[in-house]
This record gives structure tokens, C-alpha cells and sequence, in this order.
């Protein structure tokens, strides 16, 4: 049997706290709960989903470089990073396999801080605004951009 296409599913800091962090804006979804989703949610399309957070910058970049040599696609929501991070967008353009973007929330609609993104027009596409639920359609919308060409 042929192994599954792999994908990194890389989180930034806090998503960890999801369950208890601002539930109003994040939804009541927790972390482990969120991480047993994306799995199932990935099994569903064929895919072997490797789900990670780190609160560190420098972490994060290593893991993104690691997903660039042995996964086909990544699902990445850099959180706070997002905003900040020239050394993240520096690591998005290293690689050479896509990467979606998510959001639990949608950032523009928040405080003006927020309305900077620094991965917008590096990442291959962005999802935002639907809560966890928004890991599954990016997982979706990586199986659309990996579907071979007929
Ligand atoms: C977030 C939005 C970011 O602004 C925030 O810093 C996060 C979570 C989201 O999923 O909506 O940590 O990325």
C-alpha cells in the first residue's frame, strides 16, 4: 500500500489555549478536541495530518522548513505571528509545496493591529472567519490543489 500524502498542520502561539481563550471570538472548541478533528477530518481526504503548536517564533520557522522536505501540503495558522513575522513570510517563500492559511477568526474585522498580515500574499490561500470548522475546508482546499490534473 502506497503511504498517505502527508500534511503538517502547523500552529502559532496560544492555539493551544483554544477552549478557554476568548471563546467568543474562537469558539468553544478545544485544543485536544481540535487536534482529534483535524486528524479525522484529514483521514477523510486521504491524508496522514501531523498537527503541531509552538509559542516560538524560531520553532515555528523549523517546523515550517521541516514540512517543506516531507509533506505535500501545509494547513498554517501562525497566529499572533501572523501580524509580525518577517522571518515567518521569509520561511513561507522557502517553500515549494502549498500552503493555506487559516483563521479561527477574521483578523480584518478586529483591532487595526490585526489588519496587518504579513502571509497574505505569500500563502497560496487563506481561510477565515469560520472557527475550527475552517481547518476542514482548508484540508479540503489543500485536496483540491494536490488532486493530480486529469
Ligand atoms: C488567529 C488570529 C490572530 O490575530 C491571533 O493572534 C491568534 C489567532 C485566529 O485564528 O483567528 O492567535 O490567528
Amino acid at each position: 500500500m502506497r503511504d498517505l500524502p502527508r500534511i503538517a498542520i502547523l500552529n502559532g502561539p496560544n492555539l493551544d489555549q483554544l477552549g478557554a481563550r476568548e471563546p467568543e471570538i474562537y469558539g468553544t472548541t478545544t485544543w485536544p478536541e481540535l487536534i482529534e478533528l483535524c486528524r479525522a477530518w484529514a483521514a477523510e481526504l486521504g491524508f496522514d495530518a501531523a498537527v503541531s503548536q509552538t509559542a516560538g517564533e524560531g520553532e515555528l520557522i523549523a517546523l515550517l522548513h521541516e514540512a517543506g522536505r516531507d509533506c505535500a501540503g501545509v494547513v498554517l495558522n501562525a497566529g499572533a505571528y501572523t501580524h509580525t513575522s518577517v522571518a515567518l513570510r521569509d520561511a513561507v517563500l522557502c517553500l515549494r509545496v502549498p500552503v493555506v492559511e487559516v483563521h479561527l477568526s477574521q483578523p480584518g474585522r478586529r483591532e487595526p493591529f490585526r489588519r496587518v498580515n504579513l502571509l497574505a500574499d505569500v500563502v497560496t490561500a487563506t481561510v477565515q472567519g469560520f472557527g475550527a470548522a475552517g481547518y476542514r475546508l482548508a484540508l479540503g482546499g489543500l485536496a483540491e490543489l494536490l488532486r493530480p490534473a486529469p
